[in-house]
């Protein structure tokens, strides 16, 4: 049975209830995390736990619990699922008040976790097909908002067209993709855009920057033209669930050779890599 916790208490998913008038519901007013656990292991847990804090001070939403207490309320939720590979949920809303748009005075945060299983992705021999569109989201992408209808849709647009992604371009340049980061290879260097107001600062993107740093790679977090995008040898996405993967088709245009890139290859093994190395030491 899938735990869940809810507002102080462990209880079955199936269980978990909130009111109507919870301003996350209403108005998608609160903020998500969403975290890998490894065979029992939290990774980059401190991150993430990092830019859930940041999401919150920038809503203005006081942190319910300090950093070791998110940690214990964590660890105890991956018990009750049994330990393994999951997906940890945090979602905090700003809680259950009268319907207004302004913030309600003393209300509780609502804040609820959950546990999905979690199938770690293989090294795959073939790579995925992206669409691109115009970036129509807001301009505080930064912010891991629940409100999603932006991402929503425009992953939707990938999968009506048999695509794995939906790669966002605002202004003539690349942002991200409606729930991944961007990397391009062009000529043997790595470039993703740079964290700012228009992307999520995500946390599987810091770690392959390093590991790519530490391996000399070059890699540069600078902004990414259109034109550099459609003309890259090699196009990858980041996420938490998707770790590194491989483009191999934008907009029905091949990528470099159509197959999966040696660049790739390195960064996903460096990835691992690293990944044991941190899971090992924790
Ligand atoms: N999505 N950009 C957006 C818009 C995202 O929603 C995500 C993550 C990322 C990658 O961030 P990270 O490496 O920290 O997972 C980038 C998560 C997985 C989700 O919404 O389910």
């Amino acid at each position: 049975m899938t735990i869940a916790y809810l507002n102080g208490e462990f209880l079955p998913l199936a269980d978990a209830k909130i009111p109507v008038l919870d301003r996350g519901f209403i108005f998608g007013d609160g903020i998500y995390e969403v975290i890998p656990v490894y065979h029992g292991k939290l990774f980059q847990a401190q991150e993430h736990l990092q830019r859930l804090e940041n999401s919150l001070e920038k809503i203005n939403l006081v942190n319910p619990y300090a950093r070791a207490t998110w940690l214990e309320l964590i660890n105890t939720l991956i018990a009750h699922n049994q330990g393994g590979s999951q997906i940890i949920y945090v979602q905090v809303t700003r809680g259950v008040a009268k319907r207004q748009h302004h913030f309600p005075e003393n209300t509780t945060p609502t804040v609820l976790m959950t546990s999905s299983p979690f199938t770690e992705p293989n090294k795959v021999t073939e790579g995925y097909h992206v669409i691109t569109r115009p970036d129509i989201r807001w301009l505080n992408c930064d912010i891991k908002s629940i409100a999603l209808l932006g991402n929503v849709l425009l992953r939707q647009e990938a999968i009506a067209n048999q695509a794995k992604e939906t790669i966002l371009i605002r202004d003539g340049y690349l942002t991200e993709g409606a729930a991944t980061n961007v990397f391009v290879v062009l000529q043997g260097i790595v470039f993703t855009p740079p964290k700012n107001n228009l992307i999520l600062p995500g946390i599987t993107r810091d770690v392959l920057v390093k590991v790519l740093h530490d391996a000399n790679i070059p890699c540069q977090e600078t902004a990414v033209s259109e034109a550099q995008l459609r003309t890259a040898d090699e196009i990858w996405l980041t996420s938490t669930s998707l770790e590194v993967a491989p483009i191999t088709r934008l907009d029905n245009q091949i990528v470099g050779t159509g197959k999966v890139g040696a660049v790739w290859s390195t960064a996903w093994d460096l990835l691992q890599r690293y990944k044991q190395q941190i899971l090992q030491a924790n």
